[in-house]
C-alpha cells in the first residue's frame, strides 16, 4: 500500500466501545456466576524507561492503556454488572504524566465507554458489597479467567483484522526499505533503524517484538537480537521484524542475499523453505492444528524431507528447530488454547533451516488469516519467491 492511503487509513483504526461491551458480554455469559476482577497494570510511570504497556487481557476488554484501573465484571443480574475503577486523581502525577481521566468527571463514562467508574480507593468494599447483595458465589481473578478470555482473542472480529492488516501493512513497507537499503559493509542495526524509521513515521507505536536481523552466522540464531554485526557479500541476512501500531502486532520474516543475488546453494535451500511454508499454508483450514504433531507443521516437515536432501545423514526436517507459527494479535505470541484452528483466526506459519555450519539460518514467516474454507495470506504483498526478492532489492 503506499505510504498515503496507509495514513489515511490510520484515523478509522480504532475499536468501538460497543465491540469492548460485546467481549465483556461474552466473557460475562462465559462465566456467569462470578465477579471477574483483572487488574491492570500497575502505574510505571515513575520509572523513565519503562514503556507503560497495558496487561493485554485488560486491554482486550477495555481498551483502556492508563495504569493502574481495575476492572470488574458481575454477573447479568446485578445492577450494574460492570464497573471500571480508576486511581484518584493526583496533581502531582499530572504535573508528570498529563491529565489522566478519574471517577466524578463529567466525561468520565464517555471516556471509558463505561456506565459505572468509581475509583480504586473503594473496589475492595465495592465488589464484596455487590457480590454479598446479588449471591454472587465466587470470585475470579486473571489467572482463573485467562484460559476463557484466551478462546475469545483467538477468534478476530472484522475491526482486529482490519487493525493487524494495517501493521503487516506498515511492516511491509518496513521490510522492502531494508531490502532497498541492504548491501555489504552496513550494519544489521542500520536496516533495523531503516524499518524503525518507517513504522515510527507511520505512527506505529513500536516494534511487536525486539527487532531480529542476523546476517551470516547470526542467521540461524532464532531471536538473535544485538544487530550489530558488519554484513558481508555473498551473505544472507534474515530480517523477524513487526511492527505494533494501534496495539496490534505484526510478525514476518524474510531472508534476502546481502549483496542482492543469491548463491545457487542458498536458493536451493531457500526454494525448499519456501516450498514447505505453501505446503503448509495449504493444510491451514478449520479443525486443523497447529501443534506440534498437528497437520501444519507435518506439511511442511513431509515437504522439506521428500524435496530436500538430507544433511549428514539427517533429515531435512531436523533443521526446522522450532515450531511452524503461533497466533497473533495484541500480542505477538497471542493468547491462545489448544484448540482447533477457525474462521477469525490469525497466525503466523513460519518454517526455517538452520544449518550452523553452512552460517546459513533460512525464515520465511508470513500471517495468514483462517477462512471459513481455508488460509488468507495478510501479507502476501511482500515477495516470497528468490526470484521475486531479487528483483524487488533493485529498487
Ligand atoms: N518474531 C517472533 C516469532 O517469530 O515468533
Ligand atoms: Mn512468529
Ligand atoms: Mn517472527
Amino acid at each position: 500500500m503506499p505510504w498515503v492511503s496507509l495514513l489515511l487509513a490510520i484515523g478509522s483504526l480504532v475499536v468501538s466501545a460497543d465491540e469492548y461491551r460485546e467481549r465483556r458480554a461474552r466473557l460475562r455469559a462465559a462465566i456467569p456466576d462470578a465477579a471477574i476482577v483483572l487488574e491492570g497494570a500497575p502505574d510505571t510511570s515513575g520509572d523513565p524507561r519503562s514503556p507503560m504497556l497495558q496487561e493485554p487481557n485488560f486491554y482486550y476488554l477495555t481498551g483502556w492503556k492508563e495504569p493502574g484501573a481495575v476492572l470488574v465484571i458481575l454477573p447479568a443480574s446485578v445492577e450494574p454488572n460492570e464497573i471500571l475503577f480508576l486511581p484518584p486523581r493526583s496533581e502531582r502525577k499530572e504535573r508528570y504524566e498529563g491529565h489522566r481521566v478519574a471517577a466524578g468527571d463529567a466525561d468520565a463514562t464517555s471516556r471509558t465507554g463505561f456506565a459505572k467508574v468509581m475509583s480504586t480507593d473503594v473496589w475492595e468494599a465495592e465488589v464484596s458489597r455487590l457480590m454479598q447483595d446479588g449471591n454472587v458465589p465466587r470470585r475470579m481473578k486473571l489467572a482463573e479467567a485467562a484460559p476463557v478470555i484466551a478462546k475469545l482473542r483467538m477468534v478476530k472480529s472484522r475491526r482486529e483484522v482490519d487493525m493487524i492488516q494495517h501493521s503487516i501493512d506498515v511492516s511491509i513497507e518496513a521490510h522492502l526499505a531494508a531490502w532497498r537499503r541492504a548491501k555489504a559493509g552496513l550494519f544489521e542495526y542500520q536496516l533495523a533503524a531503516t524499518m524503525t524509521q518507517v513504522m515510527m513515521e507511520q505512527g506505529c507505536e513500536r516494534h511487536a517484538y525486539r527487532p531480529v536481523v542476523g546476517s551470516g552466522p547470526n542467521s540461524v540464531i532464532l531471536h538473535y537480537g544485538f544487530n550489530h554485526r558488519r554484513m558481508d557479500s555473498g551473505e544472507l541476512v534474515l530480517m523477524d521484524v513487526g511492527a505494533e501500531c494501534n496495539a496490534y502486532a505484526a510478525d514476518i520474516t524474510r531472508t534476502i542475499p546481502v549483496s542482492g543475488r543469491f548463491t545457487p546453494r542458498q536458493r536451493e535451500l531457500y526454494e525448499l523453505v519456501l516450498g514447505a511454508q505453501k505446503a503448509a499454508i495449504a493444510a491451514v483450514k478449520p479443525g486443523a492444528s497447529m501443534g506440534s504433531r498437528g497437520e501444519v507443521v507435518e506439511a511442511a516437515k513431509k515437504y522439506l524431507d521428500t524435496h530436500g536432501k538430507p544433511i549428514h545423514g539427517k533429515p531435512l526436517s531436523t533443521y526446522l528447530t522450532h515450531g511452524i507459527g503461533h497466533h497473533v494479535g495484541l500480542e505477538v505470541h497471542d493468547a491462545s488454547a489448544d484448540v482447533p484452528l477457525a474462521a477469525g483466526m490469525v497466525v503466523t506459519i513460519e518454517p526455517g533451516l538452520y544449518i550452523a555450519e553452512e552460517n546459513t539460518g533460512i525464515r520465511i514467516e508470513d500471517m495468514v488469516l483462517v477462512t471459513e474454507t481455508g488460509a488468507k495470506v495478510l501479507s502476501s504483498a511482500l515477495p516470497r519467491s528468490a526470484s521475486d526478492v531479487e528483483r524487488r532489492m533493485q529498487h
